[in-house]
């Protein structure tokens, strides 16, 4: 059987993914005891993907190798198993590449069966996936906000910032959003109803923070000026939740807050969290935002883009601002 995947041939320069992806095709190996085969429905595109990419070997997890299969979350049926537990015919979740088909060792990809009983599938990628347990993570647990504080999250139209503000919401605080361009704010405060959106693209940036006032949380996806701009704006025994630092993603740059002395000052807390390292509580974490879900406490708009020849311009839009929500590849229209 053949299978068309996107395999890594250079490190990608910024985000020209056009010179450092190539489709291939293929025919799959033979499948070996533990592996799964599965049949990819959807590719969820993760911003944070693009680290695997760089040569760092100091990330939270080493890049992947030229010459590798793109790995990303995938979402499909299981057609061929030699694993215990994972028949043919169930619904899955996975690390796996991106291709027409995906072939893995079930426990290291950390396939998850999916219950087939939620009506759109694409929410096992957004508000019932990764985005979701680290939207929830980072505003609960790392942000530690409670009800009646002012939490503020950068990239907050896209799949884990609109979540953080809705879950934010749903915990009873003030939520804010950090996004770029007039339709994506309007979006933040119209649709999904937050307190108020702050918009980088426009100037006046700084005049835009100080009448939104002071913050208990803040939720970074961002790092670089944007974290400078925030730390002063932070009120006393806040804390910073570094969820990721998109803006060293593709400019090889590396967040170095110039108001790192706010972190004393203002007896402010910072820390990092990563979704792998809460994996083990998943279902407790599925179960919580499935009930936010159903209810529609917490909703997700989609950017959808049909046919795996044109993942590389759907994987672009995280890093261009082109998409609204949670940004997926179908692949069996
Ligand atoms: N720690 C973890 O375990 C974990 C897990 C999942 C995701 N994450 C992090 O969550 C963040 C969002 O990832 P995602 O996959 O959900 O993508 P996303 O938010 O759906 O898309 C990324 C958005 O970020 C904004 N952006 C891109 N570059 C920017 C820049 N230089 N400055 C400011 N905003 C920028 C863009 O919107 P604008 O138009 O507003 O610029 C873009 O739409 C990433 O930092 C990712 O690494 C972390």
């Amino acid at each position: 059987m053949d299978n068309r995947y996107w395999r890594i041939e250079d490190r990608p320069e910024g985000f020209d993914f056009a010179s450092a992806f190539a489709l291939i095709e293929e025919p799959m190996p033979a499948l070996k005891p533990g592996e799964i085969r599965i049949r990819n429905a959807m590719l969820s595109m993760d911003a944070g993907t693009r680290l695997w990419l760089t040569e760092r070997e100091d990330g939270y997890q080493p890049p992947l190798p030229t010459g590798a299969p793109m790995t990303g979350l995938v979402l499909g049926e299981i057609i061929a198993s030699r694993a215990d537990d994972f028949a043919e015919g169930e619904l899955v979740r996975a690390f796996g590449q991106w291709g027409d088909y995906s072939q893995v060792d079930a426990v290291a990809s950390g396939a998850i069966m999916l219950d087939p009983a939620v009506a759109d599938r694409r929410a096992w990628f957004g508000p019932l996936g990764m985005n979701g347990w680290t939207a929830l993570w980072g505003i609960e647990q790392t942000g530690a906000a409670k009800p009646g504080e002012r939490v503020l999250v950068s990239a907050a139209a896209g799949a884990t910032g609109i979540l953080a503000v809705q879950i934010a919401q749903a915990l009873g605080c003030e939520a804010w959003g950090i996004a770029g361009g007039v339709e994506k704010c309007c979006y933040l405060t119209q649709e999904i109803g937050i307190a108020g959106a702050v918009d980088y693209k426009r100037a006046g940036l700084d005049s835009q923070l100080d009448a939104a006032g002071g913050f208990d949380v803040y939720f970074d996806n961002v790092g670089g000026s944007l974290l400078d701009a925030v730390l002063t704006r932070m009120n006393h025994y806040g804390r910073i939740a570094v969820c990721g630092l998109l803006s060293d993603y593709g400019s090889g740059t590396r967040t170095a807050p110039a108001e790192f002395d706010q972190i004393l000052m203002r007896r402010l807390r910072v820390e990092g969290f990563f979704s792998p390292d809460f994996m083990d509580q998943g279902e407790r974490l599925t179960a919580r935002l499935r009930d936010w879900h159903e209810t529609g406490t917490i909703t997700m708009p989609y950017d959808v883009t049909c046919g795996l020849e044109n993942t590389l311009t759907a994987y672009e839009k995280l890093f261009t601002g082109g998409n609204i929500g949670k940004v997926i590849v179908e692949l069996d229209a």
